[in-house]
Parts: structure tokens; C-alpha cells; sequence
């Protein structure tokens, strides 16, 4: 019989594995939470050209990484590769940012899909927890979000991130950069792609990881010196607002983000643990990525957080997450009648809030007992006919090993009281 396994470059979420993912998810979410973002959820795919014209039509996202199909009704569609431009394009289809007040603040996790070569911290499926603040130019907002990651990855325990800090420029500064720039790499002894890729996007050579370029960088002209005075009033006011807010950042004028849409402010969660796919989180301004798929001018910060990196890290510091046993009461019954009343126990436990479960199937007390201890219960309750005839279950505490026989009208409360 054939089996199947696990498409190349993705991997299943597996118990009790999957807890450190559900406790990440939450752990970045809370905090955008509780600053005012309301959850977005939106397709896993969608058309094609919102990606095309979004992240840019010479992205490697776009052109190498993106999956996509035709449907039977002859749609060109993708799967999405990344958040944001599926999050305002929802946005502005639902015209939110005409319903209420501004910056419509919005939070989102899920399923993102890139065609990349896997390795580890890389995959063709992974997750991310993402924020995005539309129709708002005000570097606190661009502060705040920067905040809210450092707090969200603080609260997990990781110590070992650095943030990256870079402004890109605007609509008025960046193309007289990207110039400068242009003819400065035409002058270079550069293989012919990396020629190609100085025409399309200049940015990205700096970016180049090879020290052969590298080293023929140096001198290059830096986007720093070509900043308007209104790119520089808004940076240097983000990085004051971060730094008061007590976020140590680090100024990387090379930050080049793999996505076009970028203005102005960018930034990069980097972490030392993993190896060369070392980003666990990034993001930055886009104020033109609303006009480029057709609304009207809505200037924007977010970011993304990868979930897969962020347990990657979590495990290069060797941070434990406190994860409570999902269930609270374990109960096994002995006899057939004792099944009946156990498990409408456990119905009533749950009913009132504590997490139980049951001794399924007919195998004995050992193997039962066995699944009492995996599963973590603080408290399991036995029952057997000699029991039942008296009325009573017996409770042990598996922390502190002590059982006595409880009434089995009092259970529920008793158990209740004691985990409180
Ligand atoms: P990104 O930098 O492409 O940005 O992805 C954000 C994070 O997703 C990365 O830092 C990484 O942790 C994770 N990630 C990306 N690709 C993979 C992969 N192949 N395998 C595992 N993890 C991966 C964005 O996606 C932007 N939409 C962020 C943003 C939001 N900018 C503004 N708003």
C-alpha cells in the first residue's frame, strides 16, 4: 500500500508540538489585541495580479515563488504568499477605511505559501501573526508597532532578537537615490543577472550576500545622504519615540526588504540562533501599496512575525514555555455502570468549565491510568461497582498522591474547590 507523506518543504503540527505554536500565535496577538486591532481573516488565495502589482512584479516572490492556478472557471489565482496586500485589499473592499476613523488597525494569522528552496527556518508552507495600520502618517503609529512585537516576543522569554532599522525614503526622495545609485553599479565588474537586477531594482544589489559584491559596494552611495527633509523629521521622530519607549534598535541603512510596496519606514526582527534564515519578523511603511491595486492614496505600516521562526527560536535560547495541561480531570471507569456515571460526570465537569476527559475503550486500569498521566490531570476519578453501591468516586490529587472516596453528588463541586 503506498503512504503519503508531507508535500517537500512543509511538516505537520503535531501534539503536544502544536502547543508551542498555539501559545506563539496568541502570545504576539495579545498585545496587538489590547492596542485596538480587530482580527481580519481573508482568503488563502487570491487573484494573481493583486500579488503581481502589490509585492511587485520583479520580487522573487512574484516571480519564482508564488503558486498559482487556473481555475476551471478560467481565474488566475495564487495562493497567498504574504499578508498584507490581501489584508487592504479586504480593507478597501469593505470600504473600512470610510466607515470609521483612522488608522484602521487590524491583526491577522494564518497559512502563507512560497515555491522556496527549503532548509531550516524555510519552508513552502509556514505561518505568521501579522498587524497592519491603515490610513495613517504618524510615526507613533510606526513606533507602536515596532513596540508591540518587542513586547509580544519579551513575554514569550526571548532575549537573543535585535531589531533592524532602516528608512527606504518616499515617492520624492527614492528615485533620485535609485539613480545614483543605478550609475554608481553600472561602473562595477558585476555578473550579468546581478547587471539585470541593478536596472529593475538597484536596492536589492546591496543586499547582494556574496562578499565578491560586497566588497565592490564599498562607496556606494547610501540612501541616508539622499533622504528629503520630510523622511528624515518622520525617522528620526520614530526612532525617538521607540528609544523612549526603551526598544534598543540598531540602524542598518543596508535593510532592503524582499518586497517592493516599502516606504520609508522598515524594520527587521533578526535572531542570532538561526542560521543564514535568520529574520523572524519584519515589516515597514507602504504608503503606496493601496493607489498601486487601485484605492485611493491610504499611507500604512505593518509587519508579520513567522511563527515556525519564532519556535525555532525559542528553542535556539532554550526558553520552556509555561504551557498548562489541557486537561484538569481525568476519569476511569472499572465496570459498565461506572462508565455510564463517569462519563456523565465529565459531561457535567465540562459543562461548568473544568477540562476533563475520559477512559475510552475497554482496556484495563494499567493502560488507562497510563493516558491519565499523559494527559497531564491534575485529578483523576476512579470508579468501580463497589464504589457506585456506596455512592461515592474516588479522587486523587496526582500532584500530592493523596485519594479519598468522594460522593459522587459532591464531585463536580469538590473538584471545582480544590482546583481553585
Ligand atoms: P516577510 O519578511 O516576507 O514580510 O515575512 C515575514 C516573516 O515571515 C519572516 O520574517 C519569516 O519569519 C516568515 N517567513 C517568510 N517566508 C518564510 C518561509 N519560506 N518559511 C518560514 N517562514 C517564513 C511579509 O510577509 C510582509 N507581508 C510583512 C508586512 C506586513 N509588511 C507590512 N505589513
Amino acid at each position: 500500500m503506498a503512504t503519503f507523506q508531507a508535500p517537500k518543504g512543509t511538516y505537520d503540527l503535531i501534539p503536544p508540538y502544536s502547543a508551542k505554536y498555539l501559545a506563539v500565535r496568541e502570545a504576539i496577538s495579545g498585545p496587538l489585541r489590547k492596542s485596538g486591532y480587530g482580527y481580519i481573516e481573508t482568503p488563502g488565495f487570491e487573484d494573481v495580479d493583486l500579488f503581481a502589482r502589490g509585492v511587485g512584479e520583479s520580487t522573487d516572490i512574484v516571480t519564482k515563488e508564488m503558486y498559482t492556478l487556473t481555475t476551471k472557471g478560467g481565474a488566475n489565482l495564487a495562493l497567498r504568499p504574504e499578508g498584507t496586500a490581501s489584508v487592504l485589499r479586504a480593507a478597501l473592499e469593505a470600504n473600512l477605511h470610510k466607515a470609521g476613523g483612522l488608522p484602521v488597525k487590524l491583526w491577522y494569522s494564518g497559512s502563507y505559501y512560497r515555491y522556496e528552496r527549503p532548509q531550516k527556518g524555510r519552508y513552502r508552507h509556514f505561518s505568521q501573526v501579522g498587524a497592519e495600520a491603515i490610513g495613517s502618517e504618524d510615526p507613533a503609529l510606526d513606533a507602536e508597532l515596532i513596540i508591540l512585537a518587542d513586547q509580544a516576543y519579551r513575554s514569550l522569554g526571548l532575549r537573543n532578537f535585535r531589531i533592524l532599522l532602516n528608512s527606504l525614503g518616499d515617492a520624492e526622495c527614492r528615485p533620485v537615490y535609485r539613480e545614483a545609485l543605478q550609475g554608481f553599479l553600472r561602473g562595477l565588474d558585476l555578473d550579468e543577472e546581478t547587471l539585470r537586477r541593478a536596472e529593475i531594482n538597484p536596492l536589492r544589489v546591496l543586499d547582494d550576500k556574496r562578499e565578491s559584491v560586497q566588497k565592490q559596494l564599498v562607496g556606494a552611495p547610501m540612501l541616508r545622504d539622499y533622504l528629503c527633509e520630510a523622511c528624515k523629521a518622520y525617522h528620526s521622530e520614530v526612532r525617538e519615540l521607540i528609544t523612549a519607549a526603551g526598544v534598543v534598535f540598531e540602524d542598518d541603512e543596508k535593510l532592503v526588504r524582499g518586497l517592493d510596496y516599502y516606504t520609508r519606514t522598515t524594520f527587521e526582527f533578526v535572531h542570532d540562533g538561526l542560521g543564514s534564515q535568520s529574520a523572524v519578523g519584519g515589516g515597514g511603511r507602504y504608503d503606496g501599496l493601496s493607489e498601486m491595486i487601485g484605492g485611493p492614496a491610504l499611507p500604512s505600516v505593518g509587519w508579520a512575525l513567522g511563527v515556525d521562526r519564532t519556535v525555532l527560536a525559542l528553542e535556539a535560547e532554550g526558553v520552556e514555555l509555561d504551557i498548562p495541561p489541557a486537561t484538569s480531570v481525568f476519569a476511569i471507569a472499572l465496570s459498565d455502570e461506572a462508565r455510564k456515571v463517569l462519563f456523565g460526570a465529565v459531561t457535567e465537569l465540562r459543562k461548568t468549565g473544568v477540562a476533563a476527559d475520559f477512559s475510552y475503550g475497554s482496556k484495563g486500569l494499567k493502560s488507562h491510568m497510563k493516558n491519565a498521566n499523559r494527559s497531564g490531570a491534575r485529578f483523576t476519578v476512579v470508579a468501580g461497582e463497589r464504589d457506585l453501591a456506596e455512592g461515592v468516586v474516588q479522587l486523587k490529587d496526582m500532584e500530592s498522591g493523596e485519594q479519598d472516596a468522594v460522593a459522587l453528588a459532591d464531585l463536580v463541586a469538590t473538584v471545582r474547590a480544590r482546583l481553585a
